[in-house]
């Protein structure tokens, strides 16, 4: 038996296990062992009990705001880097550890009913995300919102083209989601960007096998946009918060907007930020029919997919299936 100095000792551990370099982190209060050797001054109480996953360009930051405005609920601080949302199961933050993202929640008061919540709308198209998030948060709740993944691919290209991207600005989005194989690669990774996220029962499956059906929410982009009050109630439900909020009476239609906004006193209304519900012309037919047919088998399984869970289709996801047939 042999031991070494920290630094070499884990040089060595490494070279023997090396498909440990990726860590996994586990919530320490669900093994004894683990409570036991944490700090005393930490607790599990200031990690997130709701995830919001995405995907992009779904209405994430509006339902980030409307959660906000209840007062059971506390959402996460913004990033210190991107002044926006933590990103902490999906890249690289992950291996700035647990310490890292807790630092992103207020110390919790006595009230222990403090329900911490966080969006970062690329979990849920991450490969990693779901099995990150169910070993360090077993027992969260997921909400995730779905919109038809044609308009997803679309609002995600025009938000690319709003950034100055030089590939959505040379390419039209007919040319961006027909790229072929022989195209030049920065292309091809906006294509993916604009089409990958909307292989949505593939990404919802994925999260399945990590969490029990019971513990996810999936939400109707579209019923959000036109009913949020009605979907901000299915929410309260799903979270069983004690107090519910009205929302019919805290949110109103802003006609110069065009969406849905928070309504402030005196009967002014505070909405999204002009990068949220932009204005750009309607997608072209043949753009529309190409995605029709490219999500076609995606958008079927992923009825079969809510049905086994028990929830009700997205009305988008009714039409696309009428036109499938
Ligand atoms: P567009 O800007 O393409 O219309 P995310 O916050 O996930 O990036 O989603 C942005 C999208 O949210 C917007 O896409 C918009 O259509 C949609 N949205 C839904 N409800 C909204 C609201 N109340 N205010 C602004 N945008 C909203």
């Amino acid at each position: 038996l042999q031991t070494l100095p920290p630094v070499q000792l884990a040089q060595k551990y490494f070279q023997i296990f090396p498909e440990e370099r990726d860590p996994i982190w586990q919530d320490p209060c669900e093994d004894k062992r683990h409570k036991d050797i944490w700090s005393k001054e930490k607790t599990c109480d200031r990690f997130p009990k709701l995830l919001i996953i995405g995907p992009q360009k779904t209405g994430t930051t509006a339902l980030y705001l409307f959660l906000g405005m209840h007062p059971d609920l506390t959402s996460n601080y913004p990033s210190k880097e991107t002044f926006e949302e933590i990103q902490f199961f999906n890249g690289r933050n992950y291996h700035k550890g647990i310490d890292w993202y807790m630092e992103y929640f207020p110390l919790p008061s006595n009230t222990s009913s403090d329900f911490y919540f966080e969006k970062s709308a690329n979990y849920f198209d991450s490969e990693v995300a779901a099995r990150r998030a169910a070993a360090l948060l077993p027992k969260a709740k997921i909400i995730t919102i779905l919109i038809n993944p044609a308009d997803r691919a679309y609002s995600w290209y025009q938000h690319q083209r709003a950034h100055d991207d030089p590939v959505a600005q040379k390419y039209t989005f007919h040319d961006v989601i027909t790229a072929g194989y022989d195209v030049p690669i920065k292309l091809k990774v906006l294509q993916n960007r604009c089409l990958v996220p909307g292989l949505y029962a593939t990404h919802l499956q994925r999260w399945l096998s990590h969490y029990h059906p019971s513990q996810i929410l999936v939400l109707d982009g579209q019923m959000l946009r036109t009913e949020p009050a009605a979907v901000m109630d299915k929410i309260q439900k799903f979270l069983g918060l004690t107090n519910t909020l009205n929302y019919h009476k805290i949110l109103a239609f802003d006609p110069k907007k065009g969406f849905w906004c928070q309504l402030l006193d005196g009967g002014k209304t505070k909405c999204l930020g002009k990068s949220k519900g932009r204005k750009y012309p309607d997608m072209d037919v043949d753009s529309r029919r190409f995605l029709r047919e490219h999500y076609r088998e995606h958008n079927i399984e992923l009825s079969k997919l809510l049905y086994k869970m028990g929830q009700p289709l997205p009305s988008w996801l009714r039409e696309e299936l009428l036109h499938s047939r």
